[in-house]
């Protein structure tokens, strides 16, 4: 572990919003030192009000991420999409634009589009922290956007269809998807098969109701793809529209941790392709939900 010339102690934790509809920064909290439960549920509570949060200026190793991770849950040891975990650490995925073993990442094209983590597995992610080890000089922001406000601002008669539906996810519609290795494309589709979820989630902890739809599904149980289409459309653009969204632009040393219970988030390709932007992601599994369709 590094040296420190200025240890710091957790107790005064602040969180400073960052965008009018989420985000929040968090002061005062050094991943490198042991979190006690009164951090961990000052923590909690920003989370909740701001849904993402964000520690900067941080200087953690994979440890320090893993046990900074672990006090907010189990970790998810990423076998749903085994491929892109780091080496030697299974709940770690490795984020990269850096080519592997001679060959392009596999993850290089990760997040680029509209999407809640894991939604397309029988136990979606809760939250996942993502750690920036390294970004291009320009870009390679993340954009988030708030499902609970999404849900609040539809119509009462609006609330009252999502409230009745289910969501089926399908991992194919993960942007680029196919772009990846063949092999791998095929294992992931295998392990993965489309799933419905509802199209509300109700926050195990805070109780919040959230929109639980993205660019990621397919169709609504029960409708066809064309009935389901318009509404999907609409629901994404209203839910990912300017005012709801809290851009991320990235420096080495960021923590940014959200919920996947009421938000979505999507990777730009705001940068050089070329450049290397290496990321490390820890995640918090959710409760199980949804069922299988055929
Ligand atoms: C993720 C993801 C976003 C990014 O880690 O789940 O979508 O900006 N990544 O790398
Ligand atoms: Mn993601």
């Amino acid at each position: 572990m590094a040296a420190r010339e200025h240890p710091r102690r957790n107790a005064a934790i602040e969180a400073r919003p960052l965008g009018y509809a989420l985000g929040g920064e968090i002061l005062g909290v050094d991943m490198r030192d042991p979190l006690d439960a009164d951090t961990v549920a000052a923590i909690r509570r920003a989370w909740h009000a701001h849904h993402v949060i964000v520690l900067r200026d941080q200087n953690a190793s994979p440890d320090d991420i893993l046990r900074f991770a672990r006090g907010f849950g189990d970790l998810d040891d990423h076998a749903q999409t085994p491929f892109y975990r780091k080496d030697g650490y299974p709940e770690l995925l490795e984020i990269t634009t850096k080519p592997k073993d001679g060959k392009p990442s596999e993850t290089r094209n990760v997040g680029r589009n509209w999407h809640s983590d894991y939604a397309y597995t029988p136990r979606p992610a809760a939250a996942s922290m993502l750690y920036c080890v390294e970004k291009p000089p320009i870009g390679g922001d993340t954009m988030f956007c708030n499902m609970a406000r999404a849900y609040e601002t539809l119509s009462d008669t609006m609330r009252g269809i999502v409230d009745g539906l289910h969501s089926v996810y399908d991992i194919s519609l993960v942007a680029g998807f196919y772009e990846r290795d063949p092999a791998e494309v095929a294992e992931t589709k295998r392990l993965n098969p489309p799933i419905a979820h509802p199209a509300v989630k109700v926050h195990p902890e805070s109780g919040t109701r959230a929109l639980y739809v993205s660019e990621r599904v397919a169709y609504f149980h029960g409708m066809t793809a064309a009935e389901s289409r318009p509404l999907i459309d609409f629901l994404c653009e209203h839910a990912t529209g300017p005012e709801n969204v809290y851009r991320h632009v990235w420096r080495p040393g960021d923590l940014v941790c959200w919920d996947n219970r009421t938000t979505m988030h999507v990777a730009l390709t705001d940068f050089d392709q070329n450049q290397p932007r290496h990321m490390l992601r820890a995640t918090v599994v959710g409760e199980p939900s949804g069922f299988v369709v055929d």
